[in-house]
């Protein structure tokens, strides 16, 4: 059995739907089902014994106590978290409450937990902090990629919440032994993302014909994953890594953000084709204050020390991304209905074109 935190968010739920394929063991799914929170990303195990969802917040400390005397998880994987650096620079105070506070506490639980186990059990337990690759604040063009050993210099609010908690996990890990894990992976894409992040808003965007937001001069570049890489990435560091360890995780797939749009409108263009190009909606914006330039993963220690390496390349990736939202208009339509439209007036109005 294993614990696994935001289980009903975009990488949360697909890691949960890869575990339960590959293998029998049980998850208990904790998420308190914020705006980013779905359970219909998890309709295909709806009704499957091994998956326990519960519905509460990583920073209730009796609610959290309680799911680990009952269950006896093998490892906790936190996952929950407040993601979009956008909605941090307008509100920060939930990035601190959940990333900061809620991932202390969750580390206070499982270290009172695990001190109680014996044995074999203890010396199994794993503490599994899912982390990002903009702890590491942002490259020149010209810049080495970050490596585990890079010094954290987080930017925003939601970076700096992340880089906290992380800190947090490697205190943990060095003052009470707490057998702990860290990945800091780069940008996903993929099923299941809700539509504030740039790829599915660009897909949702342009198959409405309305504009494509593009910040600043599009330049800033970023390292793109296929979330199911990034959950067998999760799932070996779980597995093979000694306690303690930090990894990072990328694609190889360092892409500025015009790229990225061009891309999508050209696979687009090829399966859907519309009366005019779908870049003809390109749209450049006011830029994100702060907006890191360039973010780049060396994911060497994790290939030569564990062997994980992406399965999808860039192109394939987005194919099947597009490919998916196309397949599920359903699932688009039913998250940008309601409050969606309210953080689409917050983020976009005040912008109006650059
Ligand atoms: P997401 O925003 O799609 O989902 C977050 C999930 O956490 C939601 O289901 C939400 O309901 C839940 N949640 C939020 N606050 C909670 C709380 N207090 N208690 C319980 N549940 C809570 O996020 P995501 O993109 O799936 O990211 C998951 C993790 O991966 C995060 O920790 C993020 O920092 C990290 N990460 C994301 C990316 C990326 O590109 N999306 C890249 C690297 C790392
Ligand atoms: P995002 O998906 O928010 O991820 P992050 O900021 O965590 O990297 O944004 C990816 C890049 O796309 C980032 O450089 C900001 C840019 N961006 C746009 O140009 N337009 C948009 O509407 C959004 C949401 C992002």
């Amino acid at each position: 059995m294993i614990l696994v935190t935001g289980g009903a968010g975009f990488i949360g739920s697909n890691f949960v739907l890869q575990w339960l394929a590959a293998r029998d063991e049980p998850v208990v799914n904790l998420d308190n089902l914020t705006y980013a929170g779905n359970l219909r990303n998890l309709d295909s195990v709806r009704g499957d014994a091994r998956h326990i969802f519960v519905r509460g917040d990583i920073d209730d400390p009796e609610l959290v106590a309680q799911l680990l005397r009952a269950h006896r998880p093998r490892a906790v994987l936190n996952f929950a978290a407040e993601t979009h650096v956008d909605r941090s620079i307008l509100g920060p105070a939930e990035f601190v409450r959940t990333n900061i506070h809620g991932t202390f506490n969750l580390l206070e639980a499982a270290r009172a937990y695990w001190g109680g186990l014996a044995g074999e059990e203890q010396r199994r337990f794993r503490f599994l902090q899912v982390s990002t690759d903009e702890v590491y604040g942002s490259l020149s063009a010209e810049e080495a990629a970050f490596r585990e050993t890079t010094a954290y210099a987080p930017n925003s609010p939601y970076a700096a919440s992340k880089a906290a908690a992380d800190h947090m996990v490697r205190a943990y890990h060095h003052t009470y032994g707490l057998p702990t894990l860290t990945t800091n992976c780069s940008n996903n894409y993929g099923p299941f993302q809700f539509p504030e992040k740039l790829i599915p808003l660009v897909i949702i965007n342009a198959l409405a014909g309305k504009p494509i937001p593009v910040y600043g001069d599009g330049q800033n570049v970023r390292d793109w994953l296929y979330v199911d890489d990034h959950c067998s990435g999760i799932r070996r560091v779980l597995e093979a890594a000694q306690p303690g360890e930090v990894y990072n995780i990328g694609g190889n797939s360092e892409k500025n953000n015009l790229e990225v749009v061009r891309t999508l409108c050209a696979v687009l263009d090829e399966l859907r084709p519309a009366p005019r190009p779908y870049a003809s909606l390109i749209a450049y914006v006011k830029d994100r204050p702060g907006h890191d330039r360039r973010y780049a993963i060396d994911a060497g220690k994790i290939r030569r020390e564990l062997g994980w390496q992406p399965a999808q390349n860039f192109a394939g990736g987005m194919r099947r991304t597009v490919s998916w939202y196309l397949a599920n208009t359903e699932w688009s339509s039913s998250v940008t209905s309601g409050e969606y439209q309210k953080w689409m007036n917050a983020n976009y109005q005040e912008r109006g074109a650059a």
